[in-house]
């Protein structure tokens, strides 16, 4: 703690396999990547964000998170994770930011207190999502969620409006994924509620998600005994299934479609409509180069970051001062 400040980060991840399809207790496997999300708070006469005053009202997940406080806070947050492209910075700001609240009130939340809290806030912003985005902001390294033989750990199990997750930690074996990011932001509410409509109307939408759920039982064995090559094949499958739920659009496809000469598979990775999409390579440098030339900007990240956690200082805000207290 530094100057009544207390701070916490959490990482943020992509989805290997089964986004979507886990909204419906299917199965699906995450891993948190190097990129954080840092959020600190600290008790203050107004609210502020960043050095400006802040209207909770306006920031659901924030004004869930801070329901029960009686004084105002400031809150810096630094975001390493590109926001609002399917790489869960919003979970990562629900676990982070729930962890230096509870700090403040001189409370220790267990993992799974900090995962249901960030979930709490994810579902009252967003609506109708899965704890997926906030288990594996909050746990780290890797997790799979609701698959049939885990071999790792189990975390918590979740339920809500007749649906149930169960998460197991997962080990994933080394492997090199590059992110592209298409620059356009897609929140997640309006992509899960597209596909909800669909599925509504259409057998054929639900025997999609179907398909799904056996690519992504496939890709949790392939990813067990490190086989890259059926992983891949999957990802590209999974990216197709997406793609008719239509949750792709022009711009994920171009990167997609672009790295597939240099990857074993690539998939748009989230809730899709802009955002990010996965490369599995072993030639980073070449899927960097073309996603670049496709217009979107590249990150060869490094998985298994670890879950969330408090640090020690504030995060340096460009323009703000975090010493003086008020
Ligand atoms: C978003 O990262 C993943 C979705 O499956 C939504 C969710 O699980 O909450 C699209």
């Amino acid at each position: 703690m530094s100057s009544g400040w207390h701070t916490a980060s959490a990482p943020g991840k992509f989805v290997i396999l089964g986004e979507h399809s886990v909204v419906y207790g299917k199965p699906a496997v995450t891993l948190a990547v190097d990129l954080r999300m840092t959020v600190a708070v600290r008790r203050s006469k107004w609210n502020t964000m960043n050095g400006e005053r802040l209207d909770f009202r306006r920031q659901a997940h924030i004004r869930y998170l801070t329901r029960d406080l009686n004084h105002a806070i400031d809150m810096l947050t630094c975001s390493e994770i590109p926001v609002g492209s399917g790489m869960g910075s919003s979970a990562a700001l629900s676990a982070a930011m729930a962890m230096a609240l509870a700090s403040e009130r001189g409370e220790h939340m267990t993992e799974e207190q900090v995962m249901r809290e960030a979930y709490e806030a994810e579902y009252f912003a967003q609506g109708n999502g899965s704890p997926m985005d906030a288990s594996t902001c909050v746990h780290g390294g890797g997790v799979s969620i609701n698959m049939p033989d885990p071999d790792g750990e189990f975390l918590w199990r979740v339920e809500r409006n007749g649906r149930s997750w169960s998460f197991n930690d997962l080990k994933a074996p080394e492997m090199t994924f590059v992110i592209g990011n298409t620059g356009i932001r897609a929140p997640t509410g309006p992509q899960v509620d597209k596909v909800h409509r669909y599925m509504d109307r259409s057998h054929f939408a639900r025997e999609v998600v179907d398909d799904i759920e056996t690519v992504t039982i496939e890709g949790g064995k392939a990813l067990r005994s490190n086989d890259v090559e059926a992983l891949g094949r999957l990802m590209t499958q999974d990216h197709k299934l997406l793609s008719i739920l239509g949750v792709s659009c022009d711009e994920l496809n171009r990167l997609v479609n672009a790295s597939l000469p240099y990857s074993y598979g690539a998939k748009l990775t989230g809730s899709g409509g802009g955002g990010c999409m996965v490369a599995l390579t072993d030639r980073p440098e070449k899927v960097c180069e073309a996603i670049k030339s496709r217009g979107g900007t590249p990150y060869v990240v490094r998985t298994g970051g670890r879950g969330a956690t408090m640090e020690p200082e504030p995060p340096k805000v460009p323009g703000v001062r975090r010493r003086a207290s008020r």
